[in-house]
């Protein structure tokens, strides 16, 4: 039992008083392990939360923190600026899809998604069409918690208490276990799910929206991959009626599918991509909106000679150290080749690892894509929603840590993992898919 007062902090995400009642704490990291308080090791087969992609603890990046924050550790970014954030800039952009070639710096990915949403209405705005003013999100999509975000969001328990302010609309998740269970890959079925864009379309008008904003895969929402030529037709339906399109790539993006981003690996290129987490390993807090060249022209052309174009901003935007952990840990990401990594025998390893569980008789579905993945269980009726949460308690205390979504284990390891790591978390996750059985 631990010996810290829990009394102060108010924690996110989380039922407190269950959580003070029991608390699971971690003192240290290093590369894919999590050490708690009194050394056991328990592996941390989520990277975080879906961030930490080099692994834990990387000298390199703590020694750029370090160098930085004796150097410059902060200074205005309204109307100054320093080397740094436009060299990071620059380098940020060399792995970014071709055209999305501007970077508007925030402090988290629930930022990001503000950023570009506020983008997407003075894109409309400054050419000279601002009625456009709907946004189309998706069932089970998540786009961090501010009130833009959960506007779009489709997962209820995150606006039910608080609205959606915004003007939205949203898209069917794809999520649909009957036809694609055990899809290794994208799955088959759903292209047609995009055609509800159509719909949409043709019943508010095109002149009243203003952008479609998904996540390539739903992360949060429990690992749900987008069905062949899924994105490829939002991508067509968009260009048809002139709206922008918007990946939420805060977790799919830095190397996650095997690419640097979803939208290269699944060759649909959007009009801004939301990305945080991995943009630095999560060492320090930074998110950021990149930006289409023609929407930032655009934004550009139409303010006055001389004024501020986007009344928009942070006080910690392009912070000076999370530019340096952001540097750092572009560095390692090439040098290692991660970003691409699990495209390769790590990803089929992963593949194959995660399918092999599929013989147990309460696991109805194993979904899975670069290093990323969920394996859904059968929930008895008192536990239907709830049985991941069940699980993940159970994976923690086997050694692996987990994140339960509904009735899924959702797994998204830091790159950097071994083959015969991936087996440990499966024999471990075998036991406590079988305890779950039980419950
Ligand atoms: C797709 C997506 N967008 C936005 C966010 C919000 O990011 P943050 O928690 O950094 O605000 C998340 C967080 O998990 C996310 O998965």
């Amino acid at each position: 039992m631990t010996t810290v007062k829990t009394d102060a902090f108010w924690m996110p995400f989380t039922p407190n008083r269950a959580f003070k009642a029991a608390p699971r704490m971690v003192e240290s990291a290093e590369g894919i392990y999590l050490t708690e308080k009194g050394g056991r090791q328990v592996i941390d087969a989520t990277a975080g939360l879906w961030c930490s992609n080099a692994g834990h603890c990387r000298s390199e990046i703590a020694e750029a923190i370090h160098q930085q924050a004796q150097k410059l550790d902060y200074s205005s970014i309204f109307n100054f600026a320093h080397a740094l954030g436009f060299e990071y800039a620059e380098r940020l952009v060399q792995h970014t899809p071709k055209g999305l070639d501007k970077v508007f710096f925030t402090n988290s990915g629930s930022e990001a998604v503000e950023s570009a949403l506020k983008i997407a209405l003075q894109y409309h705005r400054a050419r000279g069409q601002a009625g456009r003013t709907l946004f189309i999100g998706r069932e089970k999509g998540y786009h961090g918690v501010n009130f833009g975000g959960i506007s779009v969001g489709g997962l209820p328990p995150n606006f039910q208490a608080f609205g959606q302010p915004l003007n939205v609309a949203h898209l069917p998740h794809t999520l649909d276990i009957k036809r694609n269970a055990f899809s290794k890959g994208l799955p088959e079925h759903g292209v047609e799910l995009a055609e509800e864009l159509e719909r949409l379309v043709a019943f508010h008008g095109a002149e009243q929206i203003a952008a479609v904003i998904v996540e390539p895969f739903a992360g949060a929402g429990g690992v749900v991959l987008p069905p062949k030529g899924y994105l490829q037709r939002l991508r067509a339906l968009c260009d048809q009626h002139d709206l922008l399109l918007i990946f939420d790539e805060v977790i799919s993006g830095w190397g996650r599918t095997g690419s640097a981003f979803a939208a290269i690996e699944f060759d649909v290129i959007p009009d801004m991509i939301t990305s945080a987490k991995g943009i630095n390993n999560a060492t320090v807090p930074m998110g950021a909106a990149f930006v289409s060249n023609p929407i930032y022209n655009t934004i550009m052309d139409a303010a006055p000679e001389g004024g501020v174009e986007f009344y928009h901003g942070y006080t910690y935007s392009c912070h000076p150290l999370a530019c340096a952990a952001g540097m750092a840990t572009l560095d390692i990401y090439e040098r290692e080749g991660l970003l691409t990594r699990a495209s390769g025998e790590i990803g089929h390893h992963w593949e194959q690892a995660l399918h092999s569980l599929a013989d147990l008789e309460n696991v109805i579905d194993v979904r899975n894509y670069g290093l990323v993945g969920a394996i859904e269980l059968d929930a008895p009726v008192h536990l239907k929603g709830k049985l991941g949460a069940k699980a993940n308690a159970l994976a923690w205390e086997a050694g692996v840590m987990t994140r339960g979504i509904g009735d899924a284990i959702c797994l998204s390891p830091p790159l950097i993992i071994e083959p015969h790591e991936i087996d440990t978390i499966v024999d471990r996750l075998r036991d406590v898919i079988k305890m779950c059985a039980a419950v």
